[in-house]
């Protein structure tokens, strides 16, 4: 039986698919068979007549994972707002079973499964006549547990604090939370004291800032991850899918 987890963003832009990237390459080097899941990406990039899924090129490539992107990122939109309304202006609605057929086909294929968000917790995906469909819609019929990705500077305990408290108050399990950009600084080390503190959830990780990160992406990624993450950590934030 498979088993998962979803990362889940404080905000848009917080890191979650470089976070990702690094728990997946740190699993499958590893030698634990791990896909990447993303339902539903907008503001892809056009080459020749064709949408890129960014994340999942990034995903895939840093961590060495040959899937299909089709498979793994079902919806891609090229206009760079959330889901539900790239979906309105390109007239391409999300079906809900397409997006569950290609998870279960991950389920049968993959041992393990990190799968994406969009935006934050209450990012829209589907907004029409068949009803108001969120992201906490989609961890919950996918019955997953995540992981956080907050920010390090300035903002983020509010951020965090209200994010885990709207995940707890919902149900859904939450099994620790990752810092992106951080740094050895008397700011960053009290935001995830205060996080910890009034979220008591567990940081189990702080990965660094790394800069011009994009010179040498999958490099830099790949040695981060090994130097921040702990493979019985991340195994353990795994629930059976
Ligand atoms: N640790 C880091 N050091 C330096 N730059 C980073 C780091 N983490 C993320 N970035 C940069 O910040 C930007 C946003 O990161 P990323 O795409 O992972 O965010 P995201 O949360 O996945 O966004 P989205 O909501 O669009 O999926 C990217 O340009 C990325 O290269
Ligand atoms: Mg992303």
């Amino acid at each position: 039986m498979a088993k998962g987890v979803f990362i889940v963003g404080t905000d848009t832009d917080v890191g979650k698919t470089i976070i990702t990237a690094g728990l997946i390459y740190v699993l499958r080097s590893n030698g634990y068979n791990t896909s990447y899941f993303k339902g539903a990406l907008s503001g892809a990039l056009e080459k020749e007549n064709m949408l890129i899924p960014q994340d999942t090129k990034i995903v895939s490539e840093v961590s060495n994972l040959k899937e299909d992107y089709n498979n793994i990122t079902p919806y891609v939109y090229k206009t760079a707002v959330s889901p539900h309304l790239a979906a309105k202006i390109e007239n391409k609605p999300i079906k809900l079973n397409v997006i569950k057929e290609k998870y279960s086909y991950l389920k049968e294929k993959y041992d393990y499964i990190v799968a994406e968000g969009s935006g934050g917790i209450i990012c829209p995906l589907i907004d029409d006549k068949r009803g108001l469909y969120t992201l906490e819609n989609l961890i919950k019929d996918l019955k997953m547990s995540v992981i956080i990705v907050a920010r390090a500077g300035l903002g983020t305990i509010n951020h965090t604090v209200l994010t885990v408290e709207y995940i707890k108050k919902i149900g859904i399990n939450i099994k620790g939370i990752i810092i992106n950009n951080y740094k050895e600084e008397i700011l960053y080390d009290d935001n995830i004291q205060m996080i910890e503190k009034l979220t008591k959830v567990p940081i189990i990780g702080k990965f660094k800032y790394i800069e011009n990160l994009e010179n040498n992406l999958v490099e830099n990624i790949r040695k981060n991850a090994e130097e921040v993450f702990d493979i019985k950590t991340i195994i353990n934030c795994m629930e059976s899918l």
